[in-house]
């Protein structure tokens, strides 16, 4: 376990429900535009078992809770986020209707029956991931950025309940078709755009040969706006039946 007691650093989240203050380790994610767009989006029912895949500081689980969750379950490959989480909810006082367990993609959730599942998954491109540093340790969501999002998809089964809904980011800077292929393998046609908004794309992103390579190959897409390149993210519900 990495002990990062002295770098630990403080986060405010100001998007819905905050503000709140978030503790954040080395390996944590800070919570991103994205974030503050999946909180947004996110249609919480009183009463409702919550899933928080790839939770990081545990700030959509903390939304959730916020919103009338009556239990949110998150979950993360990362040691140092889970247990950053778990503090986090004894600060905001939010440990009775939050959990934080570690572990890849659904795994550590198998036993939870959820209405919702927030899947937001690292889904960028490796080489995106490396980069930009967005991601703590350089985790992208695999060469184009749709593995780990698909596997997570694949993974759903019995832990969404009928009815249940999945909150899902995705973006033309990952192959967004793959991920939403796997998302109608599962959900069928019950798939809803809910959000979409342009970012720009970093220059060093722009240059890069990597990345020129999964565009000429079809994989990822931007729009030029002026001398700029813009990638579009998007937020899915995806309901079951
Ligand atoms: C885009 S961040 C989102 C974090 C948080 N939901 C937020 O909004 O701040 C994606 C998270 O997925 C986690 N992650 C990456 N690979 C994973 C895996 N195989 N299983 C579970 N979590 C993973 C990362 O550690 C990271 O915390």
């Amino acid at each position: 376990m990495v002990d990062s007691v002295n770098e630990v650093k403080e986060f405010v989240w100001r998007g819905r429900t905050g503000p709140f203050t978030l503790r954040m380790g080395p390996d944590v994610f800070a919570p991103s535009s994205t974030s503050t767009i999946v909180a947004e989006a996110l249609e919480i029912h009183e009463g409702d078992v919550v899933i928080d895949a790839g939770c990081g500081s545990g700030v959509l689980a903390f939304v959730a809770a916020r919103l009338g969750a009556e239990r949110a379950v998150g979950c993360d490959i990362s040691e140092e986020s889970v247990r950053m989480a778990s503090e986090n909810a004894r600060h905001l006082g939010l440990a009775d209707v939050t959990e934080f367990r570690t572990g890849s993609l659904l795994d550590p959730v198998r036993d939870v029956q959820a209405d919702v599942i927030i899947g937001d998954i690292s889904g960028i491109p490796d080489p995106i991931a490396e980069l930009t540093g967005w991601f703590p340790g350089g985790r992208g969501g695999g060469p184009t950025g749709a593995e780990l999002p698909v596997a997570m998809i694949d993974e759903i089964g019995d832990i969404l309940r009928p009815g249940g809904r999945m909150y899902l980011p995705t973006g033309t800077i990952q192959a967004e078709s793959k991920v939403l292929g796997a998302a109608r393998r599962v959900f069928g046609d019950n798939i809803e755009q809910l959000v979409s908004r342009e970012f720009p794309l970093p220059n060093l992103v722009s240059r890069s040969k990597d990345v020129a390579r999964l565009v000429s190959d079809g994989l990822i897409s931007f729009r030029q706006r002026g001398s700029r390149l813009l990638w579009r993210l998007t937020i899915w519900r995806c309901t079951k039946n």
